[in-house]
């Protein structure tokens, strides 16, 4: 089968993801407790791009077979393991040995597409443990985008947020996980206000049922906007993905004692003030994508919600490194897809 090998890093903007190498490798084999899955998908995300480049992290083991998110069917099963059968449609973990509770180091250093090999491969061998089953209307590239992007943004607002019908969140971005976070948000009955560098994003947001945008180019201070809109009181969540710039504004932007769930650095990771988080009394919570109980119960919610998630473009296997590029691009909205055929 084959998949593909990340063999070294080419660091900085501007270059491609020239030592992503499409390799034969042998096909995996079920061990005990072991299910094979036919990769028929394969998501993005802006981790992915960190990873390629040697900014993730330099002590990552090469070769490594990159990225986390993928969606396929059951192709064959080991001795004692009895949660799947062959043909079953299933997705994969983020973080393998992250089953329920709470997570560790150990959990951790389960990720996959970083300290082990990922999914971007014809076929993968999981821990039956590992994979959830994915919800029935999902088409396998939509289920693909669900792992990482759609378990943070639930763990996000439904786990850590606890949220509440009725309550504010600012979404900021439009990527992957912000509009997850849109979604889920709205299927809470809150009330959601968008961030995003383009005007025709937020008009693409207010269609997904966003109430209000602003575009942060345009509008600089959108923390002072998000007060007005919000009558002076702030808001009860920030999905924050944006790091050093936005930070500073997104504790600005919450209401005394509210929550920010604290998710990316596109924006860098400088030193930022802290007080607010003590003055302000505000609750932030770190945020590590989620487990597999989480997936299972946002996947009953999905299920029944009847919620799509947002894919923008899909490309072919042989195209993961435009893929990559164009996630890197930022213009997209939404999810980054590799079909596998
Ligand atoms: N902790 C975790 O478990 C976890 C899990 C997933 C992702 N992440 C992190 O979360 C971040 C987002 O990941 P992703 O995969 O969703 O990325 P993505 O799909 O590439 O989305 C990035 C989007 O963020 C927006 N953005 C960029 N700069 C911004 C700024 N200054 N203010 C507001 N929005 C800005 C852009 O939206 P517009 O084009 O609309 O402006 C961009 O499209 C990354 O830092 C990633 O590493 C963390």
């Amino acid at each position: 089968m084959r998949a593909y090998e990340l063999r070294g890093y080419e660091p900085g903007p501007g270059h491609g993801f020239e030592q992503l190498t499409l390799a034969e490798r042998p096909d995996p084999q079920p061990g005990p407790g072991q299910v094979v899955m036919r990769v028929r998908a394969v998501s993005l995300n802006f981790r992915d791009t960190l990873v390629a480049k040697g900014l993730y992290s330099r002590k990552l083991r090469l070769p490594l077979v990159p990225c986390s998110d993928a969606a396929g069917e059951v192709i064959a099963v080991g001795g004692g393991a009895d949660r799947f059968r062959v043909g079953d449609r299933v997705a994969a973990n983020f973080m393998p040995a992250w089953t329920e509770g709470e997570v560790n180091e150990a959990r951790a250093k389960s990720a996959l597409g970083g300290d082990v090999d990922g999914v971007l491969a014809e076929q993968v061998a999981f821990d039956q443990q590992a994979l959830v089953r994915i919800p029935e209307p999902l088409s396998f590239e939509e289920a693909s985008t669900l792992p990482c992007a759609g378990v943070t943004a639930w763990n996000a607002l439904m786990v850590a947020g606890k949220l509440h019908a009725g309550e504010t969140v600012l979404v900021l971005g439009t990527g992957g996980v912000s509009i997850f976070a849109l979604q889920f948000a709205r299927l809470g009955g809150a009330r959601v206000i968008v961030t995003s560098r383009s005007d025709e994003k937020l008009a693409r947001a207010r269609e997904l049922g966003a109430d209000a945008g602003i575009n942060y180019k345009t509008t600089p201070d959108w923390e002072e906007k998000v007060w007005e809109m919000t009558s002076r009181r702030g808001v009860d969540h920030v999905v924050e993905v944006g790091g050093a710039e936005t930070l500073p504004k997104s504790m600005r932007s919450v209401r005394f004692g509210g929550h920010i769930a604290l998710i990316g650095n596109l924006t860098g990771r400088g030193g930022v003030d802290f007080v607010p988080i003590f003055a302000r009394a505000l609750r932030v919570s770190g945020i590590f994508v989620g487990s597999r109980v989480m997936f299972e119960e946002m996947n009953r919610a999905i299920a029944h919600a009847g919620l799509r998630p947002v894919i923008d473009r899909v490309f072919s296997f042989e195209q993961a490194a435009e893929a990559l590029r164009y996630m890197e691009g930022g213009t997209h909205f939404g999810k980054i897809v590799i079909r596998l055929e």
